[in-house]
């Protein structure tokens, strides 16, 4: 491999843990490819990057999603890609539609559907996790949030994949853009249509809740909507659909700790907490300077592209000791894995329920877990961490 590191090298995507390690202790803020991006691992610096964000801004991170070829992105204009004072007033309009209530009314669907799925698998014995489980429930919830019609849930994983090729779409690639700028239509259409059928009749569910919230007497408009709705889209599906994977990754890796949590099912959140610190699904995020400024002791020009690596901050010592160590019932965790500061995950009691709910319907019902001895696939992105497919034997309680 060349000096610098490249973040979506075969051996990386399989372990990154060790050149995380390598990074942290030799060279925390320094350029990595692709792209000479300037990756960020020690837990300190990545709490400084996301407590500054008047320096370390998300709106720069605009034109990049909005290349010349493809015009106007709704996701470009979402909370994510949002600096003060936007963001706190988009955030502060969102907030009350997506509280606690909207997602505290979903666990009944929510454990519907994981007792049908986990059925379905248990009835297979052998299957691919991903599109079996971890799929099908996170599409389930986003479809219930976004109140769109169930039959087009299968749709959603090709629309969230589109969403993550823009940025690496090239300029020549005519095919992939006319794909890419397809998809963005269709989504469009059927977000369009959800928000003006709530205009149209008031509902509490979260959309009507957002057609109806007021800050200081303002409204969202209509834009401002469907781009929080292709947000949740993006933001909501595939980190979801990873922490599942993972999780039962680990779990059929590791069968003392399958058989621990079936005594004791109450040591299930403390699992989820380590499976998002330990693997975590959403390995990074980005950042733009808008200013020279200094970093670990290191120098960065203004409008360098930072890659901040959550992943590599988990296992910093600094965040928690034994880092490298994936140990049940560790205390005063952060909610790193989530985020920090202004744009802290709005969905992390929705993930965290997700995958509560699918666990706490799985594990009663299977005595144990095997997966196929073949090497693991992992997603090639700078951003997620989780696998494409996961081959499992189950054998029924
Ligand atoms: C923001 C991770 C699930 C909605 C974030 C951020 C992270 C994150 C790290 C901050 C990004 C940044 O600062 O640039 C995760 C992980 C999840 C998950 C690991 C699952 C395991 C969800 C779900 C939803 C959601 C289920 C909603 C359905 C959002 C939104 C934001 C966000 C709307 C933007 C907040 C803002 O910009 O103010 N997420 N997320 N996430 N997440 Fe999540």
């Amino acid at each position: 491999m060349s000096e610098r590191l490249n973040l979506v090298h075969p051996e990386v995507l399989a372990n990154p843990y060790p050149y995380y390690a390598k990074l942290r202790r030799d060279a925390p803020v320094s350029q990595v490819e692709p792209g000479g991006l300037w990756a960020v691992t020690r837990y300190a610096d990545v709490i400084h990057v996301f407590k500054n964000p008047q320096v370390f801004s998300s709106s720069g991170l605009q034109r990049l999603m909005e290349p010349s070829w493809l015009g106007y992105n709704p996701m470009a204009h979402s909370l994510m890609v949002m600096d003060a004072p936007h963001h706190g007033r988009a955030r502060a309009l969102v907030s009350r539609a997506f509280g606690t209530s909207t997602v505290a009314r979903l666990e009944p669907m929510l454990r519907a559907t994981s007792e049908k799925l986990v059925s379905a698998l248990i009835a297979e014995r052998s299957v691919d996790f991903i599109p079996a489980m971890a799929l099908p429930l996170p599409a389930a919830a986003i479809g219930h949030l976004l109140g769109l019609d169930a039959s087009l849930h299968s749709r959603f994983k090709h629309w969230s994949d589109q969403l993550a090729f823009i940025s690496a779409t090239a300029d020549s690639d005519l095919e992939g853009q006319q794909r890419i700028r397809h998809t963005l239509q269709e989504m469009e259409h059927y977000l369009r249509d959800v928000v003006e059928a709530r205009r149209r009749e008031p509902s509490d569910d979260m959309v009507g809740g957002l057609v109806q919230a007021r800050v200081d007497g303002e409204a969202l408009t209509d834009k401002e909507l469907v781009s929080f709705l292709f947000l949740l889209l993006a933001a909501g599906l595939e980190t979801t659909v990873n922490l599942l994977g993972n999780a039962v990754m680990l779990l059929a890796d590791m069968p003392e700790l399958l058989e621990r949590l079936r005594a004791e099912p109450a040591l299930v959140p403390s699992f989820i907490e380590e499976v998002m610190r330990y693997e975590t699904p959403g390995k990074a995020t980005f950042r733009l300077t808008l200013e020279e400024t200094e970093l670990g002791g290191v120098r960065l020009p203004r409008h360098s592209l930072l890659v901040i690596l959550m992943g590599a901050a988990c296992r910093d010592e600094a965040y928690v000791p034994n880092a490298e160590k994936f140990l049940l019932g560790r205390e005063g965790q952060g909610n790193l894995p989530f985020g920090h500061g202004a744009h802290f995950c709005l969905g992390a009691a929705l993930a965290r329920l997700e995958a509560r709910v699918a666990l706490e319907a799985l594990l009663p019902r299977i005595r144990g877990l095997s997966r196929k001895q073949e090497p693991l696939r992992w997603i090639p992105s700078i951003q997620v961490r989780g696998l494409t497919t996961l081959p499992v034997e189950v054998v029924p309680a």
